[in-house]
């Protein structure tokens, strides 16, 4: 018997194409009948500098995220259960996923673009955001959390990116490790926690130190800013010695602030 291979060829291409419009039928169905959001990305996107998460009216909120190698930030989302969320996602470098876990939201977040989805949690629980896409040695360590639980009244998020950056700080290569060496700060404040002849750097911000007149301070910026600019305004308990005011400006200030702020 001869085998009509037209005939079969025919055959398949007409399964193929029919295949391909119930598919898209039943794209056009979720979109239109279900509403169901299909994710997708946002035209004329304004660009987001900033991780947050704003309310739009009672459990609708709108989560703006950032991915950056290697965290999602927020890091944690923390929701009422029965939220309904619109999520804009950005990267901030290479090609990164974004799937929540136990959801129906599984794409990418792409550099120059804002990608969308929705999502309700309807279900109290721990979902865990993943990166699918190979970004780079720390791919495997990509992740965040959006928890979802009746105790939660208003939404909140934290933790991000820094944090990280944190952890795998090198001192030399922060912009203010420089100045602190040329104002010679750090012959008198050690960064390893020691105490020299001044509070070491190291635990310092956000610590509550005594002062010598017996007040209590949060060391905040606007503690810092006073003890860079008048050091002998308030002087931390136990320390006497004279630490002379230095002559830096504002930007100066904020990166020596900025490293004082991540020396945990
Ligand atoms: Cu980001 Cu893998």
């Amino acid at each position: 018997m001869k085998l009509d291979v037209i005939g079969l060829e025919k055959k398949i291409v007409t399964i193929a194409v029919l295949t391909s419009i119930v598919h898209l039928c039943l794209i056009a169905y979720a979109a239109l009948k279900l509403n169901i959001t299909v994710p997708g990305c946002v035209e004329n996107p304004q660009n987001i500098e900033k991780a947050e998460i704003i309310s739009h009216g009672e459990k609708r909120y709108e989560l703006r995220m950032i991915s950056k190698m290697w965290a999602f930030e927020p890091k944690v989302t923390r929701l009422p259960v029965g939220s309904k969320v619109d999520i804009f996602m950005v990267s901030k470098d290479v090609n990164h996923g974004f799937q929540i876990v136990g959801t129906n939201v599984n794409v990418m977040a792409v550099p120059g673009v804002v990608t969308q989805a929705q999502v309700e949690f309807r279900k109290p629980g721990s979902y865990r955001i993943v990166c699918n896409e190979y970004c780079g040695t720390g791919h495997h360590d990509m992740y965040g959390i959006i928890e979802v639980s009746e105790d939660v009244v208003e939404p909140e998020i934290r933790g991000g990116y820094e944090e990280i950056a944190m952890k795998a700080l090198n001192i030399d290569e922060h912009p203010g490790k420089p100045i602190m060496d040329r104002q010679g700060c750090l012959a008198c404040h050690s960064l390893d926690g020691s105490v020299t002849v001044g509070p070491s750097f190291k635990g310092l911000y956000g610590k509550i130190e005594e002062l010598t007149d017996g007040t209590k301070v949060k060391v905040d910026e606007a503690y810092l800013k006073v003890a860079i600019n008048d050091p002998q305004k308030q002087i931390v308990k136990g320390f006497n010695v004279q630490m002379p005011p230095l002559p830096l400006n504002d930007e100066e200030i904020t990166h020596v602030i900025n490293l004082i702020k991540v020396l945990k």
